[in-house]
């Protein structure tokens, strides 16, 4: 299974000049990894601009068309030839309330469509992660039957290592993918929580990301604030070779 790395660009750069002249670096610098697989996820707006690797998006909308202000659909980005969507992120969750509820429909509709979903999971400070990652997962994840299942991708982002510089330490990793994979076993099966791709995410740098993904098992990395800068984010594409 070759390596997956998600750029989250959150809502960054300011101007499509901008983000052109980001995509276009990194484009450059990763042309020659075919090893590894390289995800893109831009602000909305700037989707249609960015061709030639693969885009994701950071948030969908969990109905086809109609009265939803604001919003955007699964077919919508498809259109502009999205393959991957991040959902569930702990900034969505905290400055949208999005709700475990809420993010199960998305995660539905995106599977519906052939969209796949990034699911991302993970704890705050003070809160016990065995109880907050069962429950993310397993209400996440309602109702999506076993094939579809296999599909999503889980980011392990706990939430006080996003943004912070506070990257969570090895074991800590280590004992969090072995519990997403069990609560995906106990949900489903051990051959549903093998296909599962499972990330890390929370303050990845050039420094960092090969301990990740040499010394954790995790099937690759969710970028954020690394990824805005072209040659950082192109030597943590060139670690998980
Ligand atoms: P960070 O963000 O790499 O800036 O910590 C990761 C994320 O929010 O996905």
């Amino acid at each position: 299974m070759k390596k997956l790395i998600v750029a989250n660009w959150k809502m960054n750069p300011a101007s499509q000049r901008d983000a052109e002249y980001l995509f276009g670096l990194v484009k450059k610098g990763v042309a020659e990894l075919k090893e590894v697989q390289v995800v893109i996820c831009p602000p909305f707006v700037f989707l249609p601009f960015l061709k030639g690797l693969i885009l994701g998006a950071q948030n969908v909308f969990y109905k086809e068309s109609g009265a939803f202000t604001g919003e955007i659909s699964p077919s919508q980005l498809i259109d502009l030839e999205v393959e991957y969507v991040i959902v569930g992120h702990s900034e969505a969750r905290k400055y949208l309330n999005e709700s475990d509820e809420l993010i199960n429909k998305k995660i539905k509709e995106c599977l519906k469509e052939k969209l796949i979903p990034i699911l991302c999971v993970g704890e705050n400070t003070g809160e016990e992660k065995s109880v907050v990652l069962e429950k993310q997962i397993t209400e996440g994840l309602k109702d999506v039957y076993h094939e579809h299942a296999k599909k999503v991708v889980v980011a392990y982002e706990p939430v006080w290592a996003i943004g912070t510089g506070k990257n969570c330490s090895i074991k800590e990793t280590v004992s969090s993918i072995s519990l997403i994979k069990k609560v995906i076993s106990n949900l489903y099966s051990s051959e549903v929580a093998d296909n599962v791709r499972i990330l890390y995410g929370g303050s990845v740098n050039s420094e960092n990301s090969c301990f990740y993904i040499k010394e954790t098992g995790v099937n690759g990395l969710l970028v954020g604030g690394a990824s805005l800068d072209a040659q950082e984010f192109i030597k943590i594409v060139k670690s998980a070779i």
